[in-house]
């Protein structure tokens, strides 16, 4: 009953957040990863992020007056709202402000406590996004003035969504840090066309990366080379534009022409289309059929995996694939 409190030891206002709902989800007494702050005065650093404290299950600081909101940064799945985490829906019936990207869903927005300010960061039309630095500023600012702030991205926020560098800011700031992570478009939009990214027979490894690191943002350039003979499956996450550099760059390191690929835009949604191809033949298919953006590829055997069970089905084997968007 009391267990969130006691993972967020910091927190003064999580009676709030107790009272109700909360109390009922084991996932939130069991969260196993507890919120982040800068200075935090219980448990032990993480390995992997020195500069930040583990805030252990137990811990005793105070709330203290004047504290900052919480910031949560929750992923919302790649579209379909039943993809959701329970631990994300309460969090949007709870938040009283939520600031959102651009390719989190229409349906899902539906679900935010209608008294919640709602303040769009994404691109839209005719506009860019927020530039990432006055999003940071902006969580920082909202975390001054409310208890909880919902920070709502696409599939995962830490799978090629920023997520790290937002948490940076925040615990530099001195703002406590939940993550509350979501099901990744790379995962579900290939799964929902039938795509199992692992099969005994046909794939033992997985790679995702992204085909947009020319601009810079990342820490070194892709090595496809390496990819190309490192994993049994590629998934590309906004690769749809650089498709036609790296589906050579495979084939030059060794992957066959033949190779099967998929390419899954909007996938979830009721709105998803699906292309196929192969490795030498998928970028004439893109522009024939104008694929656009936003899409998840994915390269290797399991593709053909799918191509199997509709053959299966057109044989009247088995009913209707499961996943599909109804
Ligand atoms: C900035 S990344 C964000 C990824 C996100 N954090 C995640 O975990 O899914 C945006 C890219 O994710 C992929 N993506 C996100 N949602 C998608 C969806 N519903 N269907 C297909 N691809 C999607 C596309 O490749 C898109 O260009």
């Amino acid at each position: 009953m009391t267990s969130f409190t006691a993972l967020n030891p910091g927190a003064g206002f999580t009676d709030r957040v107790n009272r109700d709902s909360f109390s009922d989800y084991s996932t939130l007494e069991n969260t196993p990863f507890p919120s982040l702050r800068s200075g935090g005065s219980q448990g032990q650093s993480s390995p992997d992020v020195p500069s930040l404290k583990r805030v252990s299950e137990g811990g005793s600081r105070s709330p203290q007056v004047g504290d900052l909101g919480k910031v949560y940064l929750v992923g919302a799945g790649p579209g379909d709202p039943g993809l959701l985490t329970v631990k994300a829906l309460r969090l949007l019936e709870r938040a009283d402000v939520v600031i959102y990207d651009a390719l989190v869903s229409a349906p899902i927005l539906e679900l935010i406590c209608p008294t919640a300010q709602r303040i769009d960061v994404g691109k839209r039309s005719g506009r860019h996004s927020l530039p990432q630095e006055e999003t940071n500023q902006l969580l920082v600012a909202q975390a001054q003035r409310h208890k909880i702030v919902v920070r709502l991205k696409g599939g995962d926020p830490f799978i090629f969504g920023r997520g790290g560098e937002e948490m940076e800011e925040l615990v530099a700031a001195g703002v406590e840090v939940e993550v509350v992570p979501g099901i990744t478009a790379g995962i579900a939009a290939p799964a929902y066309v039938g795509i199992p990214l692992t099969h005994r027979h046909y794939s033992s490894s997985v790679t995702f990366v992204t085909g947009h690191e020319s601009t810079g943002k990342y820490r070194s350039p892709v090595d496809w080379t390496a990819i190309a003979n490192g994993a049994e499956t590629i998934v590309i996450y906004m690769g749809v534009h650089t498709l036609p550099q790296v589906t050579v760059t495979l084939m030059e390191a060794g992957r066959s022409p033949d190779t099967a690929v998929a390419l899954v835009r909007w996938g979830t949604r009721p709105d998803a289309e699906e292309l196929y191809g192969t490795l030498e033949d998928i970028v004439e298919k893109v522009q024939e059929n104008n694929f656009a953006a936003p899409a998840i590829a994915v390269i290797g055997d399991v593709v053909n995996f799918r191509h199997h069970i509709l053959s299966m089905q057109a044989m009247g084997a088995t009913p209707p694939m499961a996943g599909t968007c109804d």
